[in-house]
Order: structure tokens, then sequence, then C-alpha cells
């Protein structure tokens, strides 16, 4: 007889083949590092059935932090030649081989989710890591704030979005004609049409050369690095992220000076996010002031801020009933929308379930069930993709994908 899989087995079959031992890679060939938010979301997933394994991920990720606070968005723990750009290319100069930049802090949000599920088990490992997760949070309000408060990134890679439409405007700023010769390897992993074009490519590789060039000197990268934009994305994140630090530091008796004052300018930073004219959040070219006009699902992440808002509750409900597999990364009835090509159209699982948490945490119980059961069904009907076709639901992207089993196993797949 044939053994029936479960989602549930299969997702956890995929958190521990992706397990390199202390971290856990997002998929193999096409990531095979330690990526920043990814372990937040796998944390999540092991402790679903390994609390221990779950403390382990967060720990090890935090060992690669930066004297400054930074904490990177890879940590390139072991080479592996089938992934570019790699160790040499960043420069990174922490205590193990990195990136230069960072990436959405979901771990404190992450961390107070796993203290909850076993707060004995979590609270000696939780105190440990309290301090670097203040020291991270007070390194991006050092060098990431723009003039309103919102929080800003310094490259595609650093909001996580990499192709986004948000980015558009500020990448045809970026001169990359001097870039030079490289080669791609994430093509020869997956189908380019999933992928960002060579026109992006190329300024995320200048933009990575101007920072190697200077050392990741943040206050030289102020003037010469020529892509800011303070972004949903960060912003959402970044006040999710100190609220929860708030939290805990007062269930734990933690010091934590400075948190309300942040969370204020955070709040407001924020809320400036609004865009009028196109009625959502959207992001806003920290140099030009101008704004990205985009709706994307980075824009439904208001409610993880703590930040209410009748309109994106109005816009949600219709795409829940209009898109068939929502949320898509790029509002469809907008010009720029392309359906399989990574953030500019598809449906990522993480992202919902990070504006399913909201959601159901300001009191939007329906809307949040009715997004975490969809999201449930594209999972169980097409696989633990990287992303998915969020008209046909297709997968799209690398495959047996970690974050989307954590998802699986502590959001959507739930009875
Ligand atoms: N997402 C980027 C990549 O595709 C890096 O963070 O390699």
């Amino acid at each position: 007889m044939n053994h029936y899989t479960s989602p549930s087995e299969s997702a956890r079959n995929i958190l521990t083949a992706n397990d390199r031992g202390g971290y856990t890679i997002p998929t193999s060939g096409l990531y095979p590092y330690q990526w920043n938010w990814d372990s937040a979301i796998a944390a999540l997933g092991f402790a679903e059935f390994d609390i221990d394994r779950a403390w382990v991920e967060l720990e090890t990720l935090f060992s690669g932090q930066w004297a400054d606070g930074m904490v990177p968005h890879i940590l390139f723990h072991n080479p592996d030649p089938g992934y570019f750009p790699g160790p040499d290319v960043w420069g990174g100069i922490g205590p193990i081989p990195s990136s230069g930049i960072t990436q959405p802090p979901l771990a404190a949000t992450m961390a107070r989710r796993i203290l909850d599920m076993d707060a004995e088990a979590g609270a000696k490992r939780m105190r440990a890591l309290f301090p670097a997760m203040l020291a991270w949070h007070r390194w991006i309000m050092k060098w990431r704030l723009d003039d309103y408060g919102a929080v800003c990134t310094t490259h595609p890679w650093e909001a996580g979005r990499d192709n986004a439409p948000d980015w558009d405007s500020a990448m045809a700023g970026i001169d990359a004609s001097d870039v030079g010769e490289y080669q791609r390897r994430d093509t020869s992993h997956v189908n380019s049409d999933d992928r960002p074009t060579k026109y992006d490519y190329d300024r995320y590789i200048k933009l990575v050369q101007i920072g190697r060039e200077v050392r990741w000197d943040q206050q030289k990268l102020l003037t010469l690095n020529p892509f800011r934009v303070a972004d949903p994305t960060m912003s959402f994140t970044t006040l999710r992220a100190a609220r929860d630090l708030l939290a805990i530091s007062a269930q734990l008796g933690l010091e934590a000076d400075g948190l309300h004052a942040d969370i204020a300018r955070l709040d407001a930073g924020a809320q400036s996010l609004w865009n009028d004219t196109l009625d959502a959040f959207d992001a806003r070219d920290a140099h030009s002031g101008e704004w990205a006009q985009s709706v994307s699902n980075a824009s439904y992440l208001c409610w993880y801020a703590g930040i209410e808002s009748p309109q994106m509750l109005e816009r949600l409900k219709s795409i829940l009933t209009t898109v068939p597999h929502p949320i898509p990364s790029y509002d469809p009835n907008l010009p720029k929308f392309d359906e399989r090509r990574y953030w500019r159209g598809p449906t990522w699982a993480f992202m919902n379930m990070l504006a399913g948490f909201g959601l159901a945490g300001m009191g939007h119980g329906v809307e949040a069930e009715a997004l975490r059961l969809k999201t449930a069904r594209l999972i169980a009907g097409h696989g633990f993709a990287e992303y998915f076709d969020p008209i046909t639901g297709g997968p799209a992207g690398g495959n047996s994908f970690t974050w989307t089993a954590a998802v699986w196993l502590h959001w959507a797949g739930r009875n």
C-alpha cells in the first residue's frame, strides 16, 4: 500500500531537508545560504515540532550580526558556487562572511510568537537574544529613516521585494553602464520568466559595488547611494518589531530605553506612506520625494504594524473576491502587473501570513480567516512553491520552499 504523505508531513520534511545544521536554506540550488527574513519564518515552522531548533535558527542568524548592530540579509556559512553574488562580491565586514545590507526585521516578531508557544522553554533564549535584537532595531533607527520617520530600503534586495514596481523610478536613475561582466546563477536554477530581468540585475550588482567600495560605511552611503526608497515593507515590519520588542521587554523585565519614542516616530513614518491619489499605502523615493504609485502586497501589512485603514480593508475585500489566489504582489488592475515575474504580480504565502497576523490582531477575523483558507487551498493544490501565479495558482520560482512549508505548519494548514 502506498503511504499517503499529508501536506503537514511534506512541510516538516521540507524544513528538515533544508536544514543545514543550525540554519535553514530557503531552497537548495537557487538559495543555498541563510537568508535573514526567510530564517525568521523558518523558525516559526520549526517551533511547531521542535521548539529548540526554532531558537537555534534565530541564534545562528544573530551570530552574523555586525559590530554596529546590522544583521545581514545573507549569511554565507559555507561556500557554494551555485549562487551569485557570493561573499567575495559583497565584501561584508561582519564576524562571518555576509552581504552588506539588511532585510525587513521579522525576527523579534517571530521570536515573540515562539516565546508565547512555550514561555518556559523560551524565556532564557529570548533574554539572551534580546540585546542583539534591540541593537539591530537601533541600527535601523539610526541609518534607515527618512525625514518623516518612514523606513527606507537602500537596495531592492534589502526590502526583500527585489523587482517590485515600487523601485522602477529609483532604478532608472542608476547608471550601471560600468558594472562589468558577471555570470547570473539564478536563471540556471529556475525559469527566467519568473525572475528579474538583466536590466534589474545590472543595477542590483552596481549597488553592491557602491557599498563594497566604501566598506559599507553607512555615513558615506547616505550620499553615495543613489537608491533610497521609503518602503511599506521596511516601515511596517520595523514598527511591528519595535512593538514586539517593547512587549517582550515588559514581559521579561528587560531594558528597552527609547522604544516608546521610537514607536511614535515609526508610526508617524508609516502613516506618511499613505498616498492620497493612489488611495493606498505606497513607496516614496527618499531622494526625489516621488511616489511609486504601487499597490503591492506590502501595502496590506498596515494591520501587521498596528495601523488601521478602512480603505485598505475595502481593497482587501475586493481582491479576496476578484483575484483567484490573493494577495497579488502588485495590483492586477495596475499597468505593470506581470502574473509570474517574482514581485510584480505573484502571490507569496508568507506575506499573506503576515497580513493575516495583522488582520486577526486588529479584529478583522473574517478577512484573516478568508485569507488563511485561500492560502491553504493554494498550497495544498499547487505545492510548496516559492511563490504562485495569482490567477492560475501555478507554482513559480523555487520549489520545496522553506517559508511556504513553515507558513503551512504555523498558519495556513492549521485545523
Ligand atoms: N532575492 C535575492 C536573490 O534572488 C537576494 O536576496 O538572490
